[in-house]
C-alpha cells in the first residue's frame, strides 16, 4: 500500500525548516505542503490560548491541501497545542517534543537533562513530562533563551555577541552537570557549534527536528503512508506574510534554495 499525498507541516514561520531539511534527507521521496505563520510570528512569546488558536487554523489549511499527517514543526505549538489538534483532527498529527526526549533518554548516561526553548515551551513543562513520563528518576534542568531565535535569524552563530549570549542563558545550566541538552526549538540548530563549545565534549546536544524526522519515518511505514519510491520529492511552501524575507532568511535553514513559496490569500 502507498500514499501519494503530502506531508504538512507547520511553523510560526521560518524555523521549521530545520525539521524540513531533515524530512527531505531521511524522506525524500515525499512530497512536503508547508506553512510559515510568518504574518504573526513569534509564537514563543505569545499565550496558551493565541497559540492554541493559530495551531487549529494552521492544521486547518494544510487539510485543504489533503495532506495525508501533519507535523507541528514548532516545539511553542508542539508543547501547548498538540493534544488539542489530536481532538480536533482525524489524521496522524506529530509534535516534535516527545520524539526529542524519547532521544534524550536514549542518549544520556548520568539521566541529567538539560531543555532550551522558548518562553512558552519551557513554560509549559512539555518537555519535562515526555522526559519523565519514560523515566522517573531523570533530573531535567530547563532554560529559555528568546534572544537564541533573532541571533539565528540574523545569522549571527559565529559573533562574540552570539558567544557571550550563550553563556550567559547556559551557565546556570551547565552548573547542573548535565550530559544531555535537548535544543528545544527551531531555530537552536543553526546556533549548534557555539552551544556545543560552550557546554563541552561531555553534553550531547539532541536536535529535535532530526528526532522528529526518524519519528515521522517510522509513522508512515507503521501506518503503510509511503508514497511509491519511484517519485520524487516535491515541496511547496505557503507562508502568511510576504514571501522575500522567508526566502532570504529560509535558505539557510534549509541549506539550499527555496523556489516554490506562495503568500496564503485572504489570510488564514
Ligand atoms: N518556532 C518556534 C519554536 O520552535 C520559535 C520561533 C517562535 O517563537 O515562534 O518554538
Amino acid at each position: 500500500m502507498s500514499d501519494k499525498r503530502a506531508i504538512g507541516i507547520f511553523d510560526s514561520g521560518v524555523g521549521g525548516l530545520t525539521v524540513v531539511k531533515e524530512l527531505m534527507r531521511q524522506l525524500p521521496h515525499e512530497d512536503i505542503v508547508y506553512l510559515g505563520d510568518t504574518a504573526r510570528v513569534p509564537y514563543g512569546t505569545k499565550s496558551r490560548q493565541t497559540i492554541i488558536r493559530f495551531s487549529v487554523e494552521n492544521a486547518l489549511f494544510l487539510l485543504k491541501h489533503n495532506v495525508k499527517l501533519i507535523v507541528v514543526a514548532c516545539n511553542s505549538s508542539s508543547s501547548v497545542a498538540l493534544a488539542q489538534l489530536k481532538r480536533n483532527f482525524k489524521v496522524p498529527i506529530i509534535g516534535v517534543i516527545k520524539p526529542g526526549a524519547m532521544d534524550a533518554l536514549k542518549v544520556t548516561r548520568n539521566n541529567r537533562i538539560g531543555v532550551i526553548g522558548t518562553s512558552a515551551t519551557i513554560r509549559s513543562k512539555a518537555y519535562q513530562k515526555h522526559i519523565l513520563k519514560g523515566n522517573r528518576s531523570a533530573k531535567v534542568f530547563t532554560q529559555s533563551c528568546p534572544l537564541f531565535v533573532p541571533l539565528a535569524e540574523e545569522g549571527w552563530a559565529g559573533k562574540d555577541v552570539t558567544a557571550d549570549i550563550v553563556k550567559d542563558y547556559l551557565l546556570p545550566l551547565k552548573k547542573k552537570s548535565p550530559d544531555t541538552l535537548i535544543l528545544g526549538c527551531t531555530h537552536y540548530p543553526l546556533l549548534k557549534k557555539g552551544i556545543k563549545k560552550f557546554m563541552g565534549k561531555g553534553v550531547d546536544l539532541i536536535d529535535s527536528a532530526m528526532s522528529t524526522a526518524k519519528s515521522v519515518k517510522q509513522l508512515i511505514s507503521d501506518n503503510s503512508l509511503a508514497t511509491p519510491k519511484n517519485s520524487n520529492g516535491k515541496s511547496c511552501f505557503f507562508v502568511t506574510d510576504e514571501t522575500t524575507q522567508f526566502k532570504k532568511i529560509g535558505e539557510k535553514f534549509l541549506g539550499r534554495r527555496l523556489s516554490l513559496v506562495k503568500k496564503v490569500k485572504n489570510g488564514l
